[in-house]
């Protein structure tokens, strides 16, 4: 790299919001994936539900309260009734044996942010209830590989750097449905979303690449990604994905995690989220204020800094009804600072005096 194109790669040193694409050397660690037996590959994580969803034909589908409202959007005013059970990411344990399950019944469990940690009875005495997990925060976590459920999904796009990709495999052998072809729609979004990435990953290299571009190009396809027709993986994602470093990827994620939430455990003004498990690997460091005002002063002053924590998730217009208040605050009170494995410990310690001029540690 030329001595200017260096400085200007300094000085576009950005942390979080979407993937830049990456270039991923031969030979690193992929490790046991949960889903190496059998599994589907679609275009996106609401691909993996809706799938799902289509094959079983549950009379309900319960929903927990605190979720990315994207994934409920497909099911409103679809033949499935939507219900709401009292989930979020603060809560210790979960037990389904105290939630009104009938048969015909499905139910979405969510490892939040990969956590993964607190106790959790998955199994309902009600016969003919299907289980469905969401491994997206933490795709090869120990629950993960140890699951019992019907059946798995990850967004895998979400945690690794993809223009689209979801996994979804059955823990217990059911069938899994067909495999379905590339729909020439997504053709487009992927095109956006590969494109922006490409050119984000120009602009941190320092190139003469404009950042409103290649932000307007990751938002459009974002915006798209799920549309239409459900939509096997596109070739390029698949192909990522057959040699993808998972482990090393995991690795990279918690000791990330560790030495950003380290840093930032003896904040005043937020608490961050403690995994509970020894193993876990989370997807981020959320961080939860007292006050909704506080986070967003706090959210502000990190922007104006490069730094660009994801509100996970909205729930001001929810598409799920009777999400309790508590949780609308929540989300308003808490973001969420990504650690995977774009990241080395240089980027963190920036990250961190990033929050010391801001005052917040
Ligand atoms: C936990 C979780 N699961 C599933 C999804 C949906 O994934 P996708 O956007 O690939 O449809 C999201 C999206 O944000 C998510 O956060």
């Amino acid at each position: 790299m030329n001595v200017a194109r260096h400085a200007a790669a300094q000085a576009r040193w950005e942390y979080g919001s979407q993937f830049h694409w990456q270039r991923l050397r031969a030979g690193m660690q992929q490790g046991e994936l949960p889903w190496a037996t059998q599994s589907v590959r679609l275009g996106c994580g609401r691909d993996a539900l809706r799938v799902v969803v289509d094959e079983i034909g549950p009379s309900r589908l319960w929903l927990p309260s605190y979720l990315c409202q994207e994934l409920v959007t497909p099911f409103v005013g679809s033949d499935v009734e939507l219900c709401c059970y009292a989930d979020g990411p603060l809560e210790v344990s979960l037990d389904l044996r105290g939630i009104a399950l009938r048969p015909h019944d499905a139910i979405l469990v969510v490892n939040y942010f990969g956590l993964a940690g607190r106790s959790r009875v998955l199994a309902t005495d009600v016969q003919g209830v299907t289980v469905i997990e969401d491994h997206t925060h933490d795709p090869c976590s120990t629950w993960a590989q140890s699951s019992q459920a019907d059946y798995c999904f990850a967004s895998l796009r979400k945690s690794i750097p993809i223009p689209d990709g979801a996994v979804l495999w059955s823990p217990r052998d059911r069938d899994l449905p067909q495999f379905p072809p590339q729909e020439p729609e997504r053709s487009r979004p992927i095109q956006q979303l590969l494109s922006g990435m490409l050119m984000k990953a120009l602009y941190l290299d320092g190139h003469r690449v404009s950042k409103p571009s290649f932000r307007q190009l990751l938002h459009d396809g974002e915006e798209q990604i799920a549309q239409g027709t459900i939509s096997a993986i596109s070739p390029l994602s698949g192909a990522v994905l057959d040699g993808f470093p998972f482990e090393d990827w995991r690795s990279a994620r918690r000791n990330n995690f560790e030495r950003l939430a380290t840093g930032l455990r003896s904040a005043e003004s937020f608490a961050v989220i403690e995994p509970t498990d020894p193993h876990a690997a989370p997807f981020a460091v959320a961080c939860v204020f007292e006050e909704a005002d506080s986070c967003a002063v706090a959210h502000r002053s990190l922007v104006q800094r490069n730094v660009y924590p994801s509100r996970l998730w909205p729930l001001d217009e929810p598409a799920l009804e009777g999400i309790p208040d508590e949780h609308i605050q929540l989300a308003r009170r808490m973001f969420a600072l990504p650690c995977d494995g774009r990241y080395g410990p240089g980027d963190i310690d920036r990250v961190l005096q990033a929050f010391g001029h801001a005052g917040l540690v």
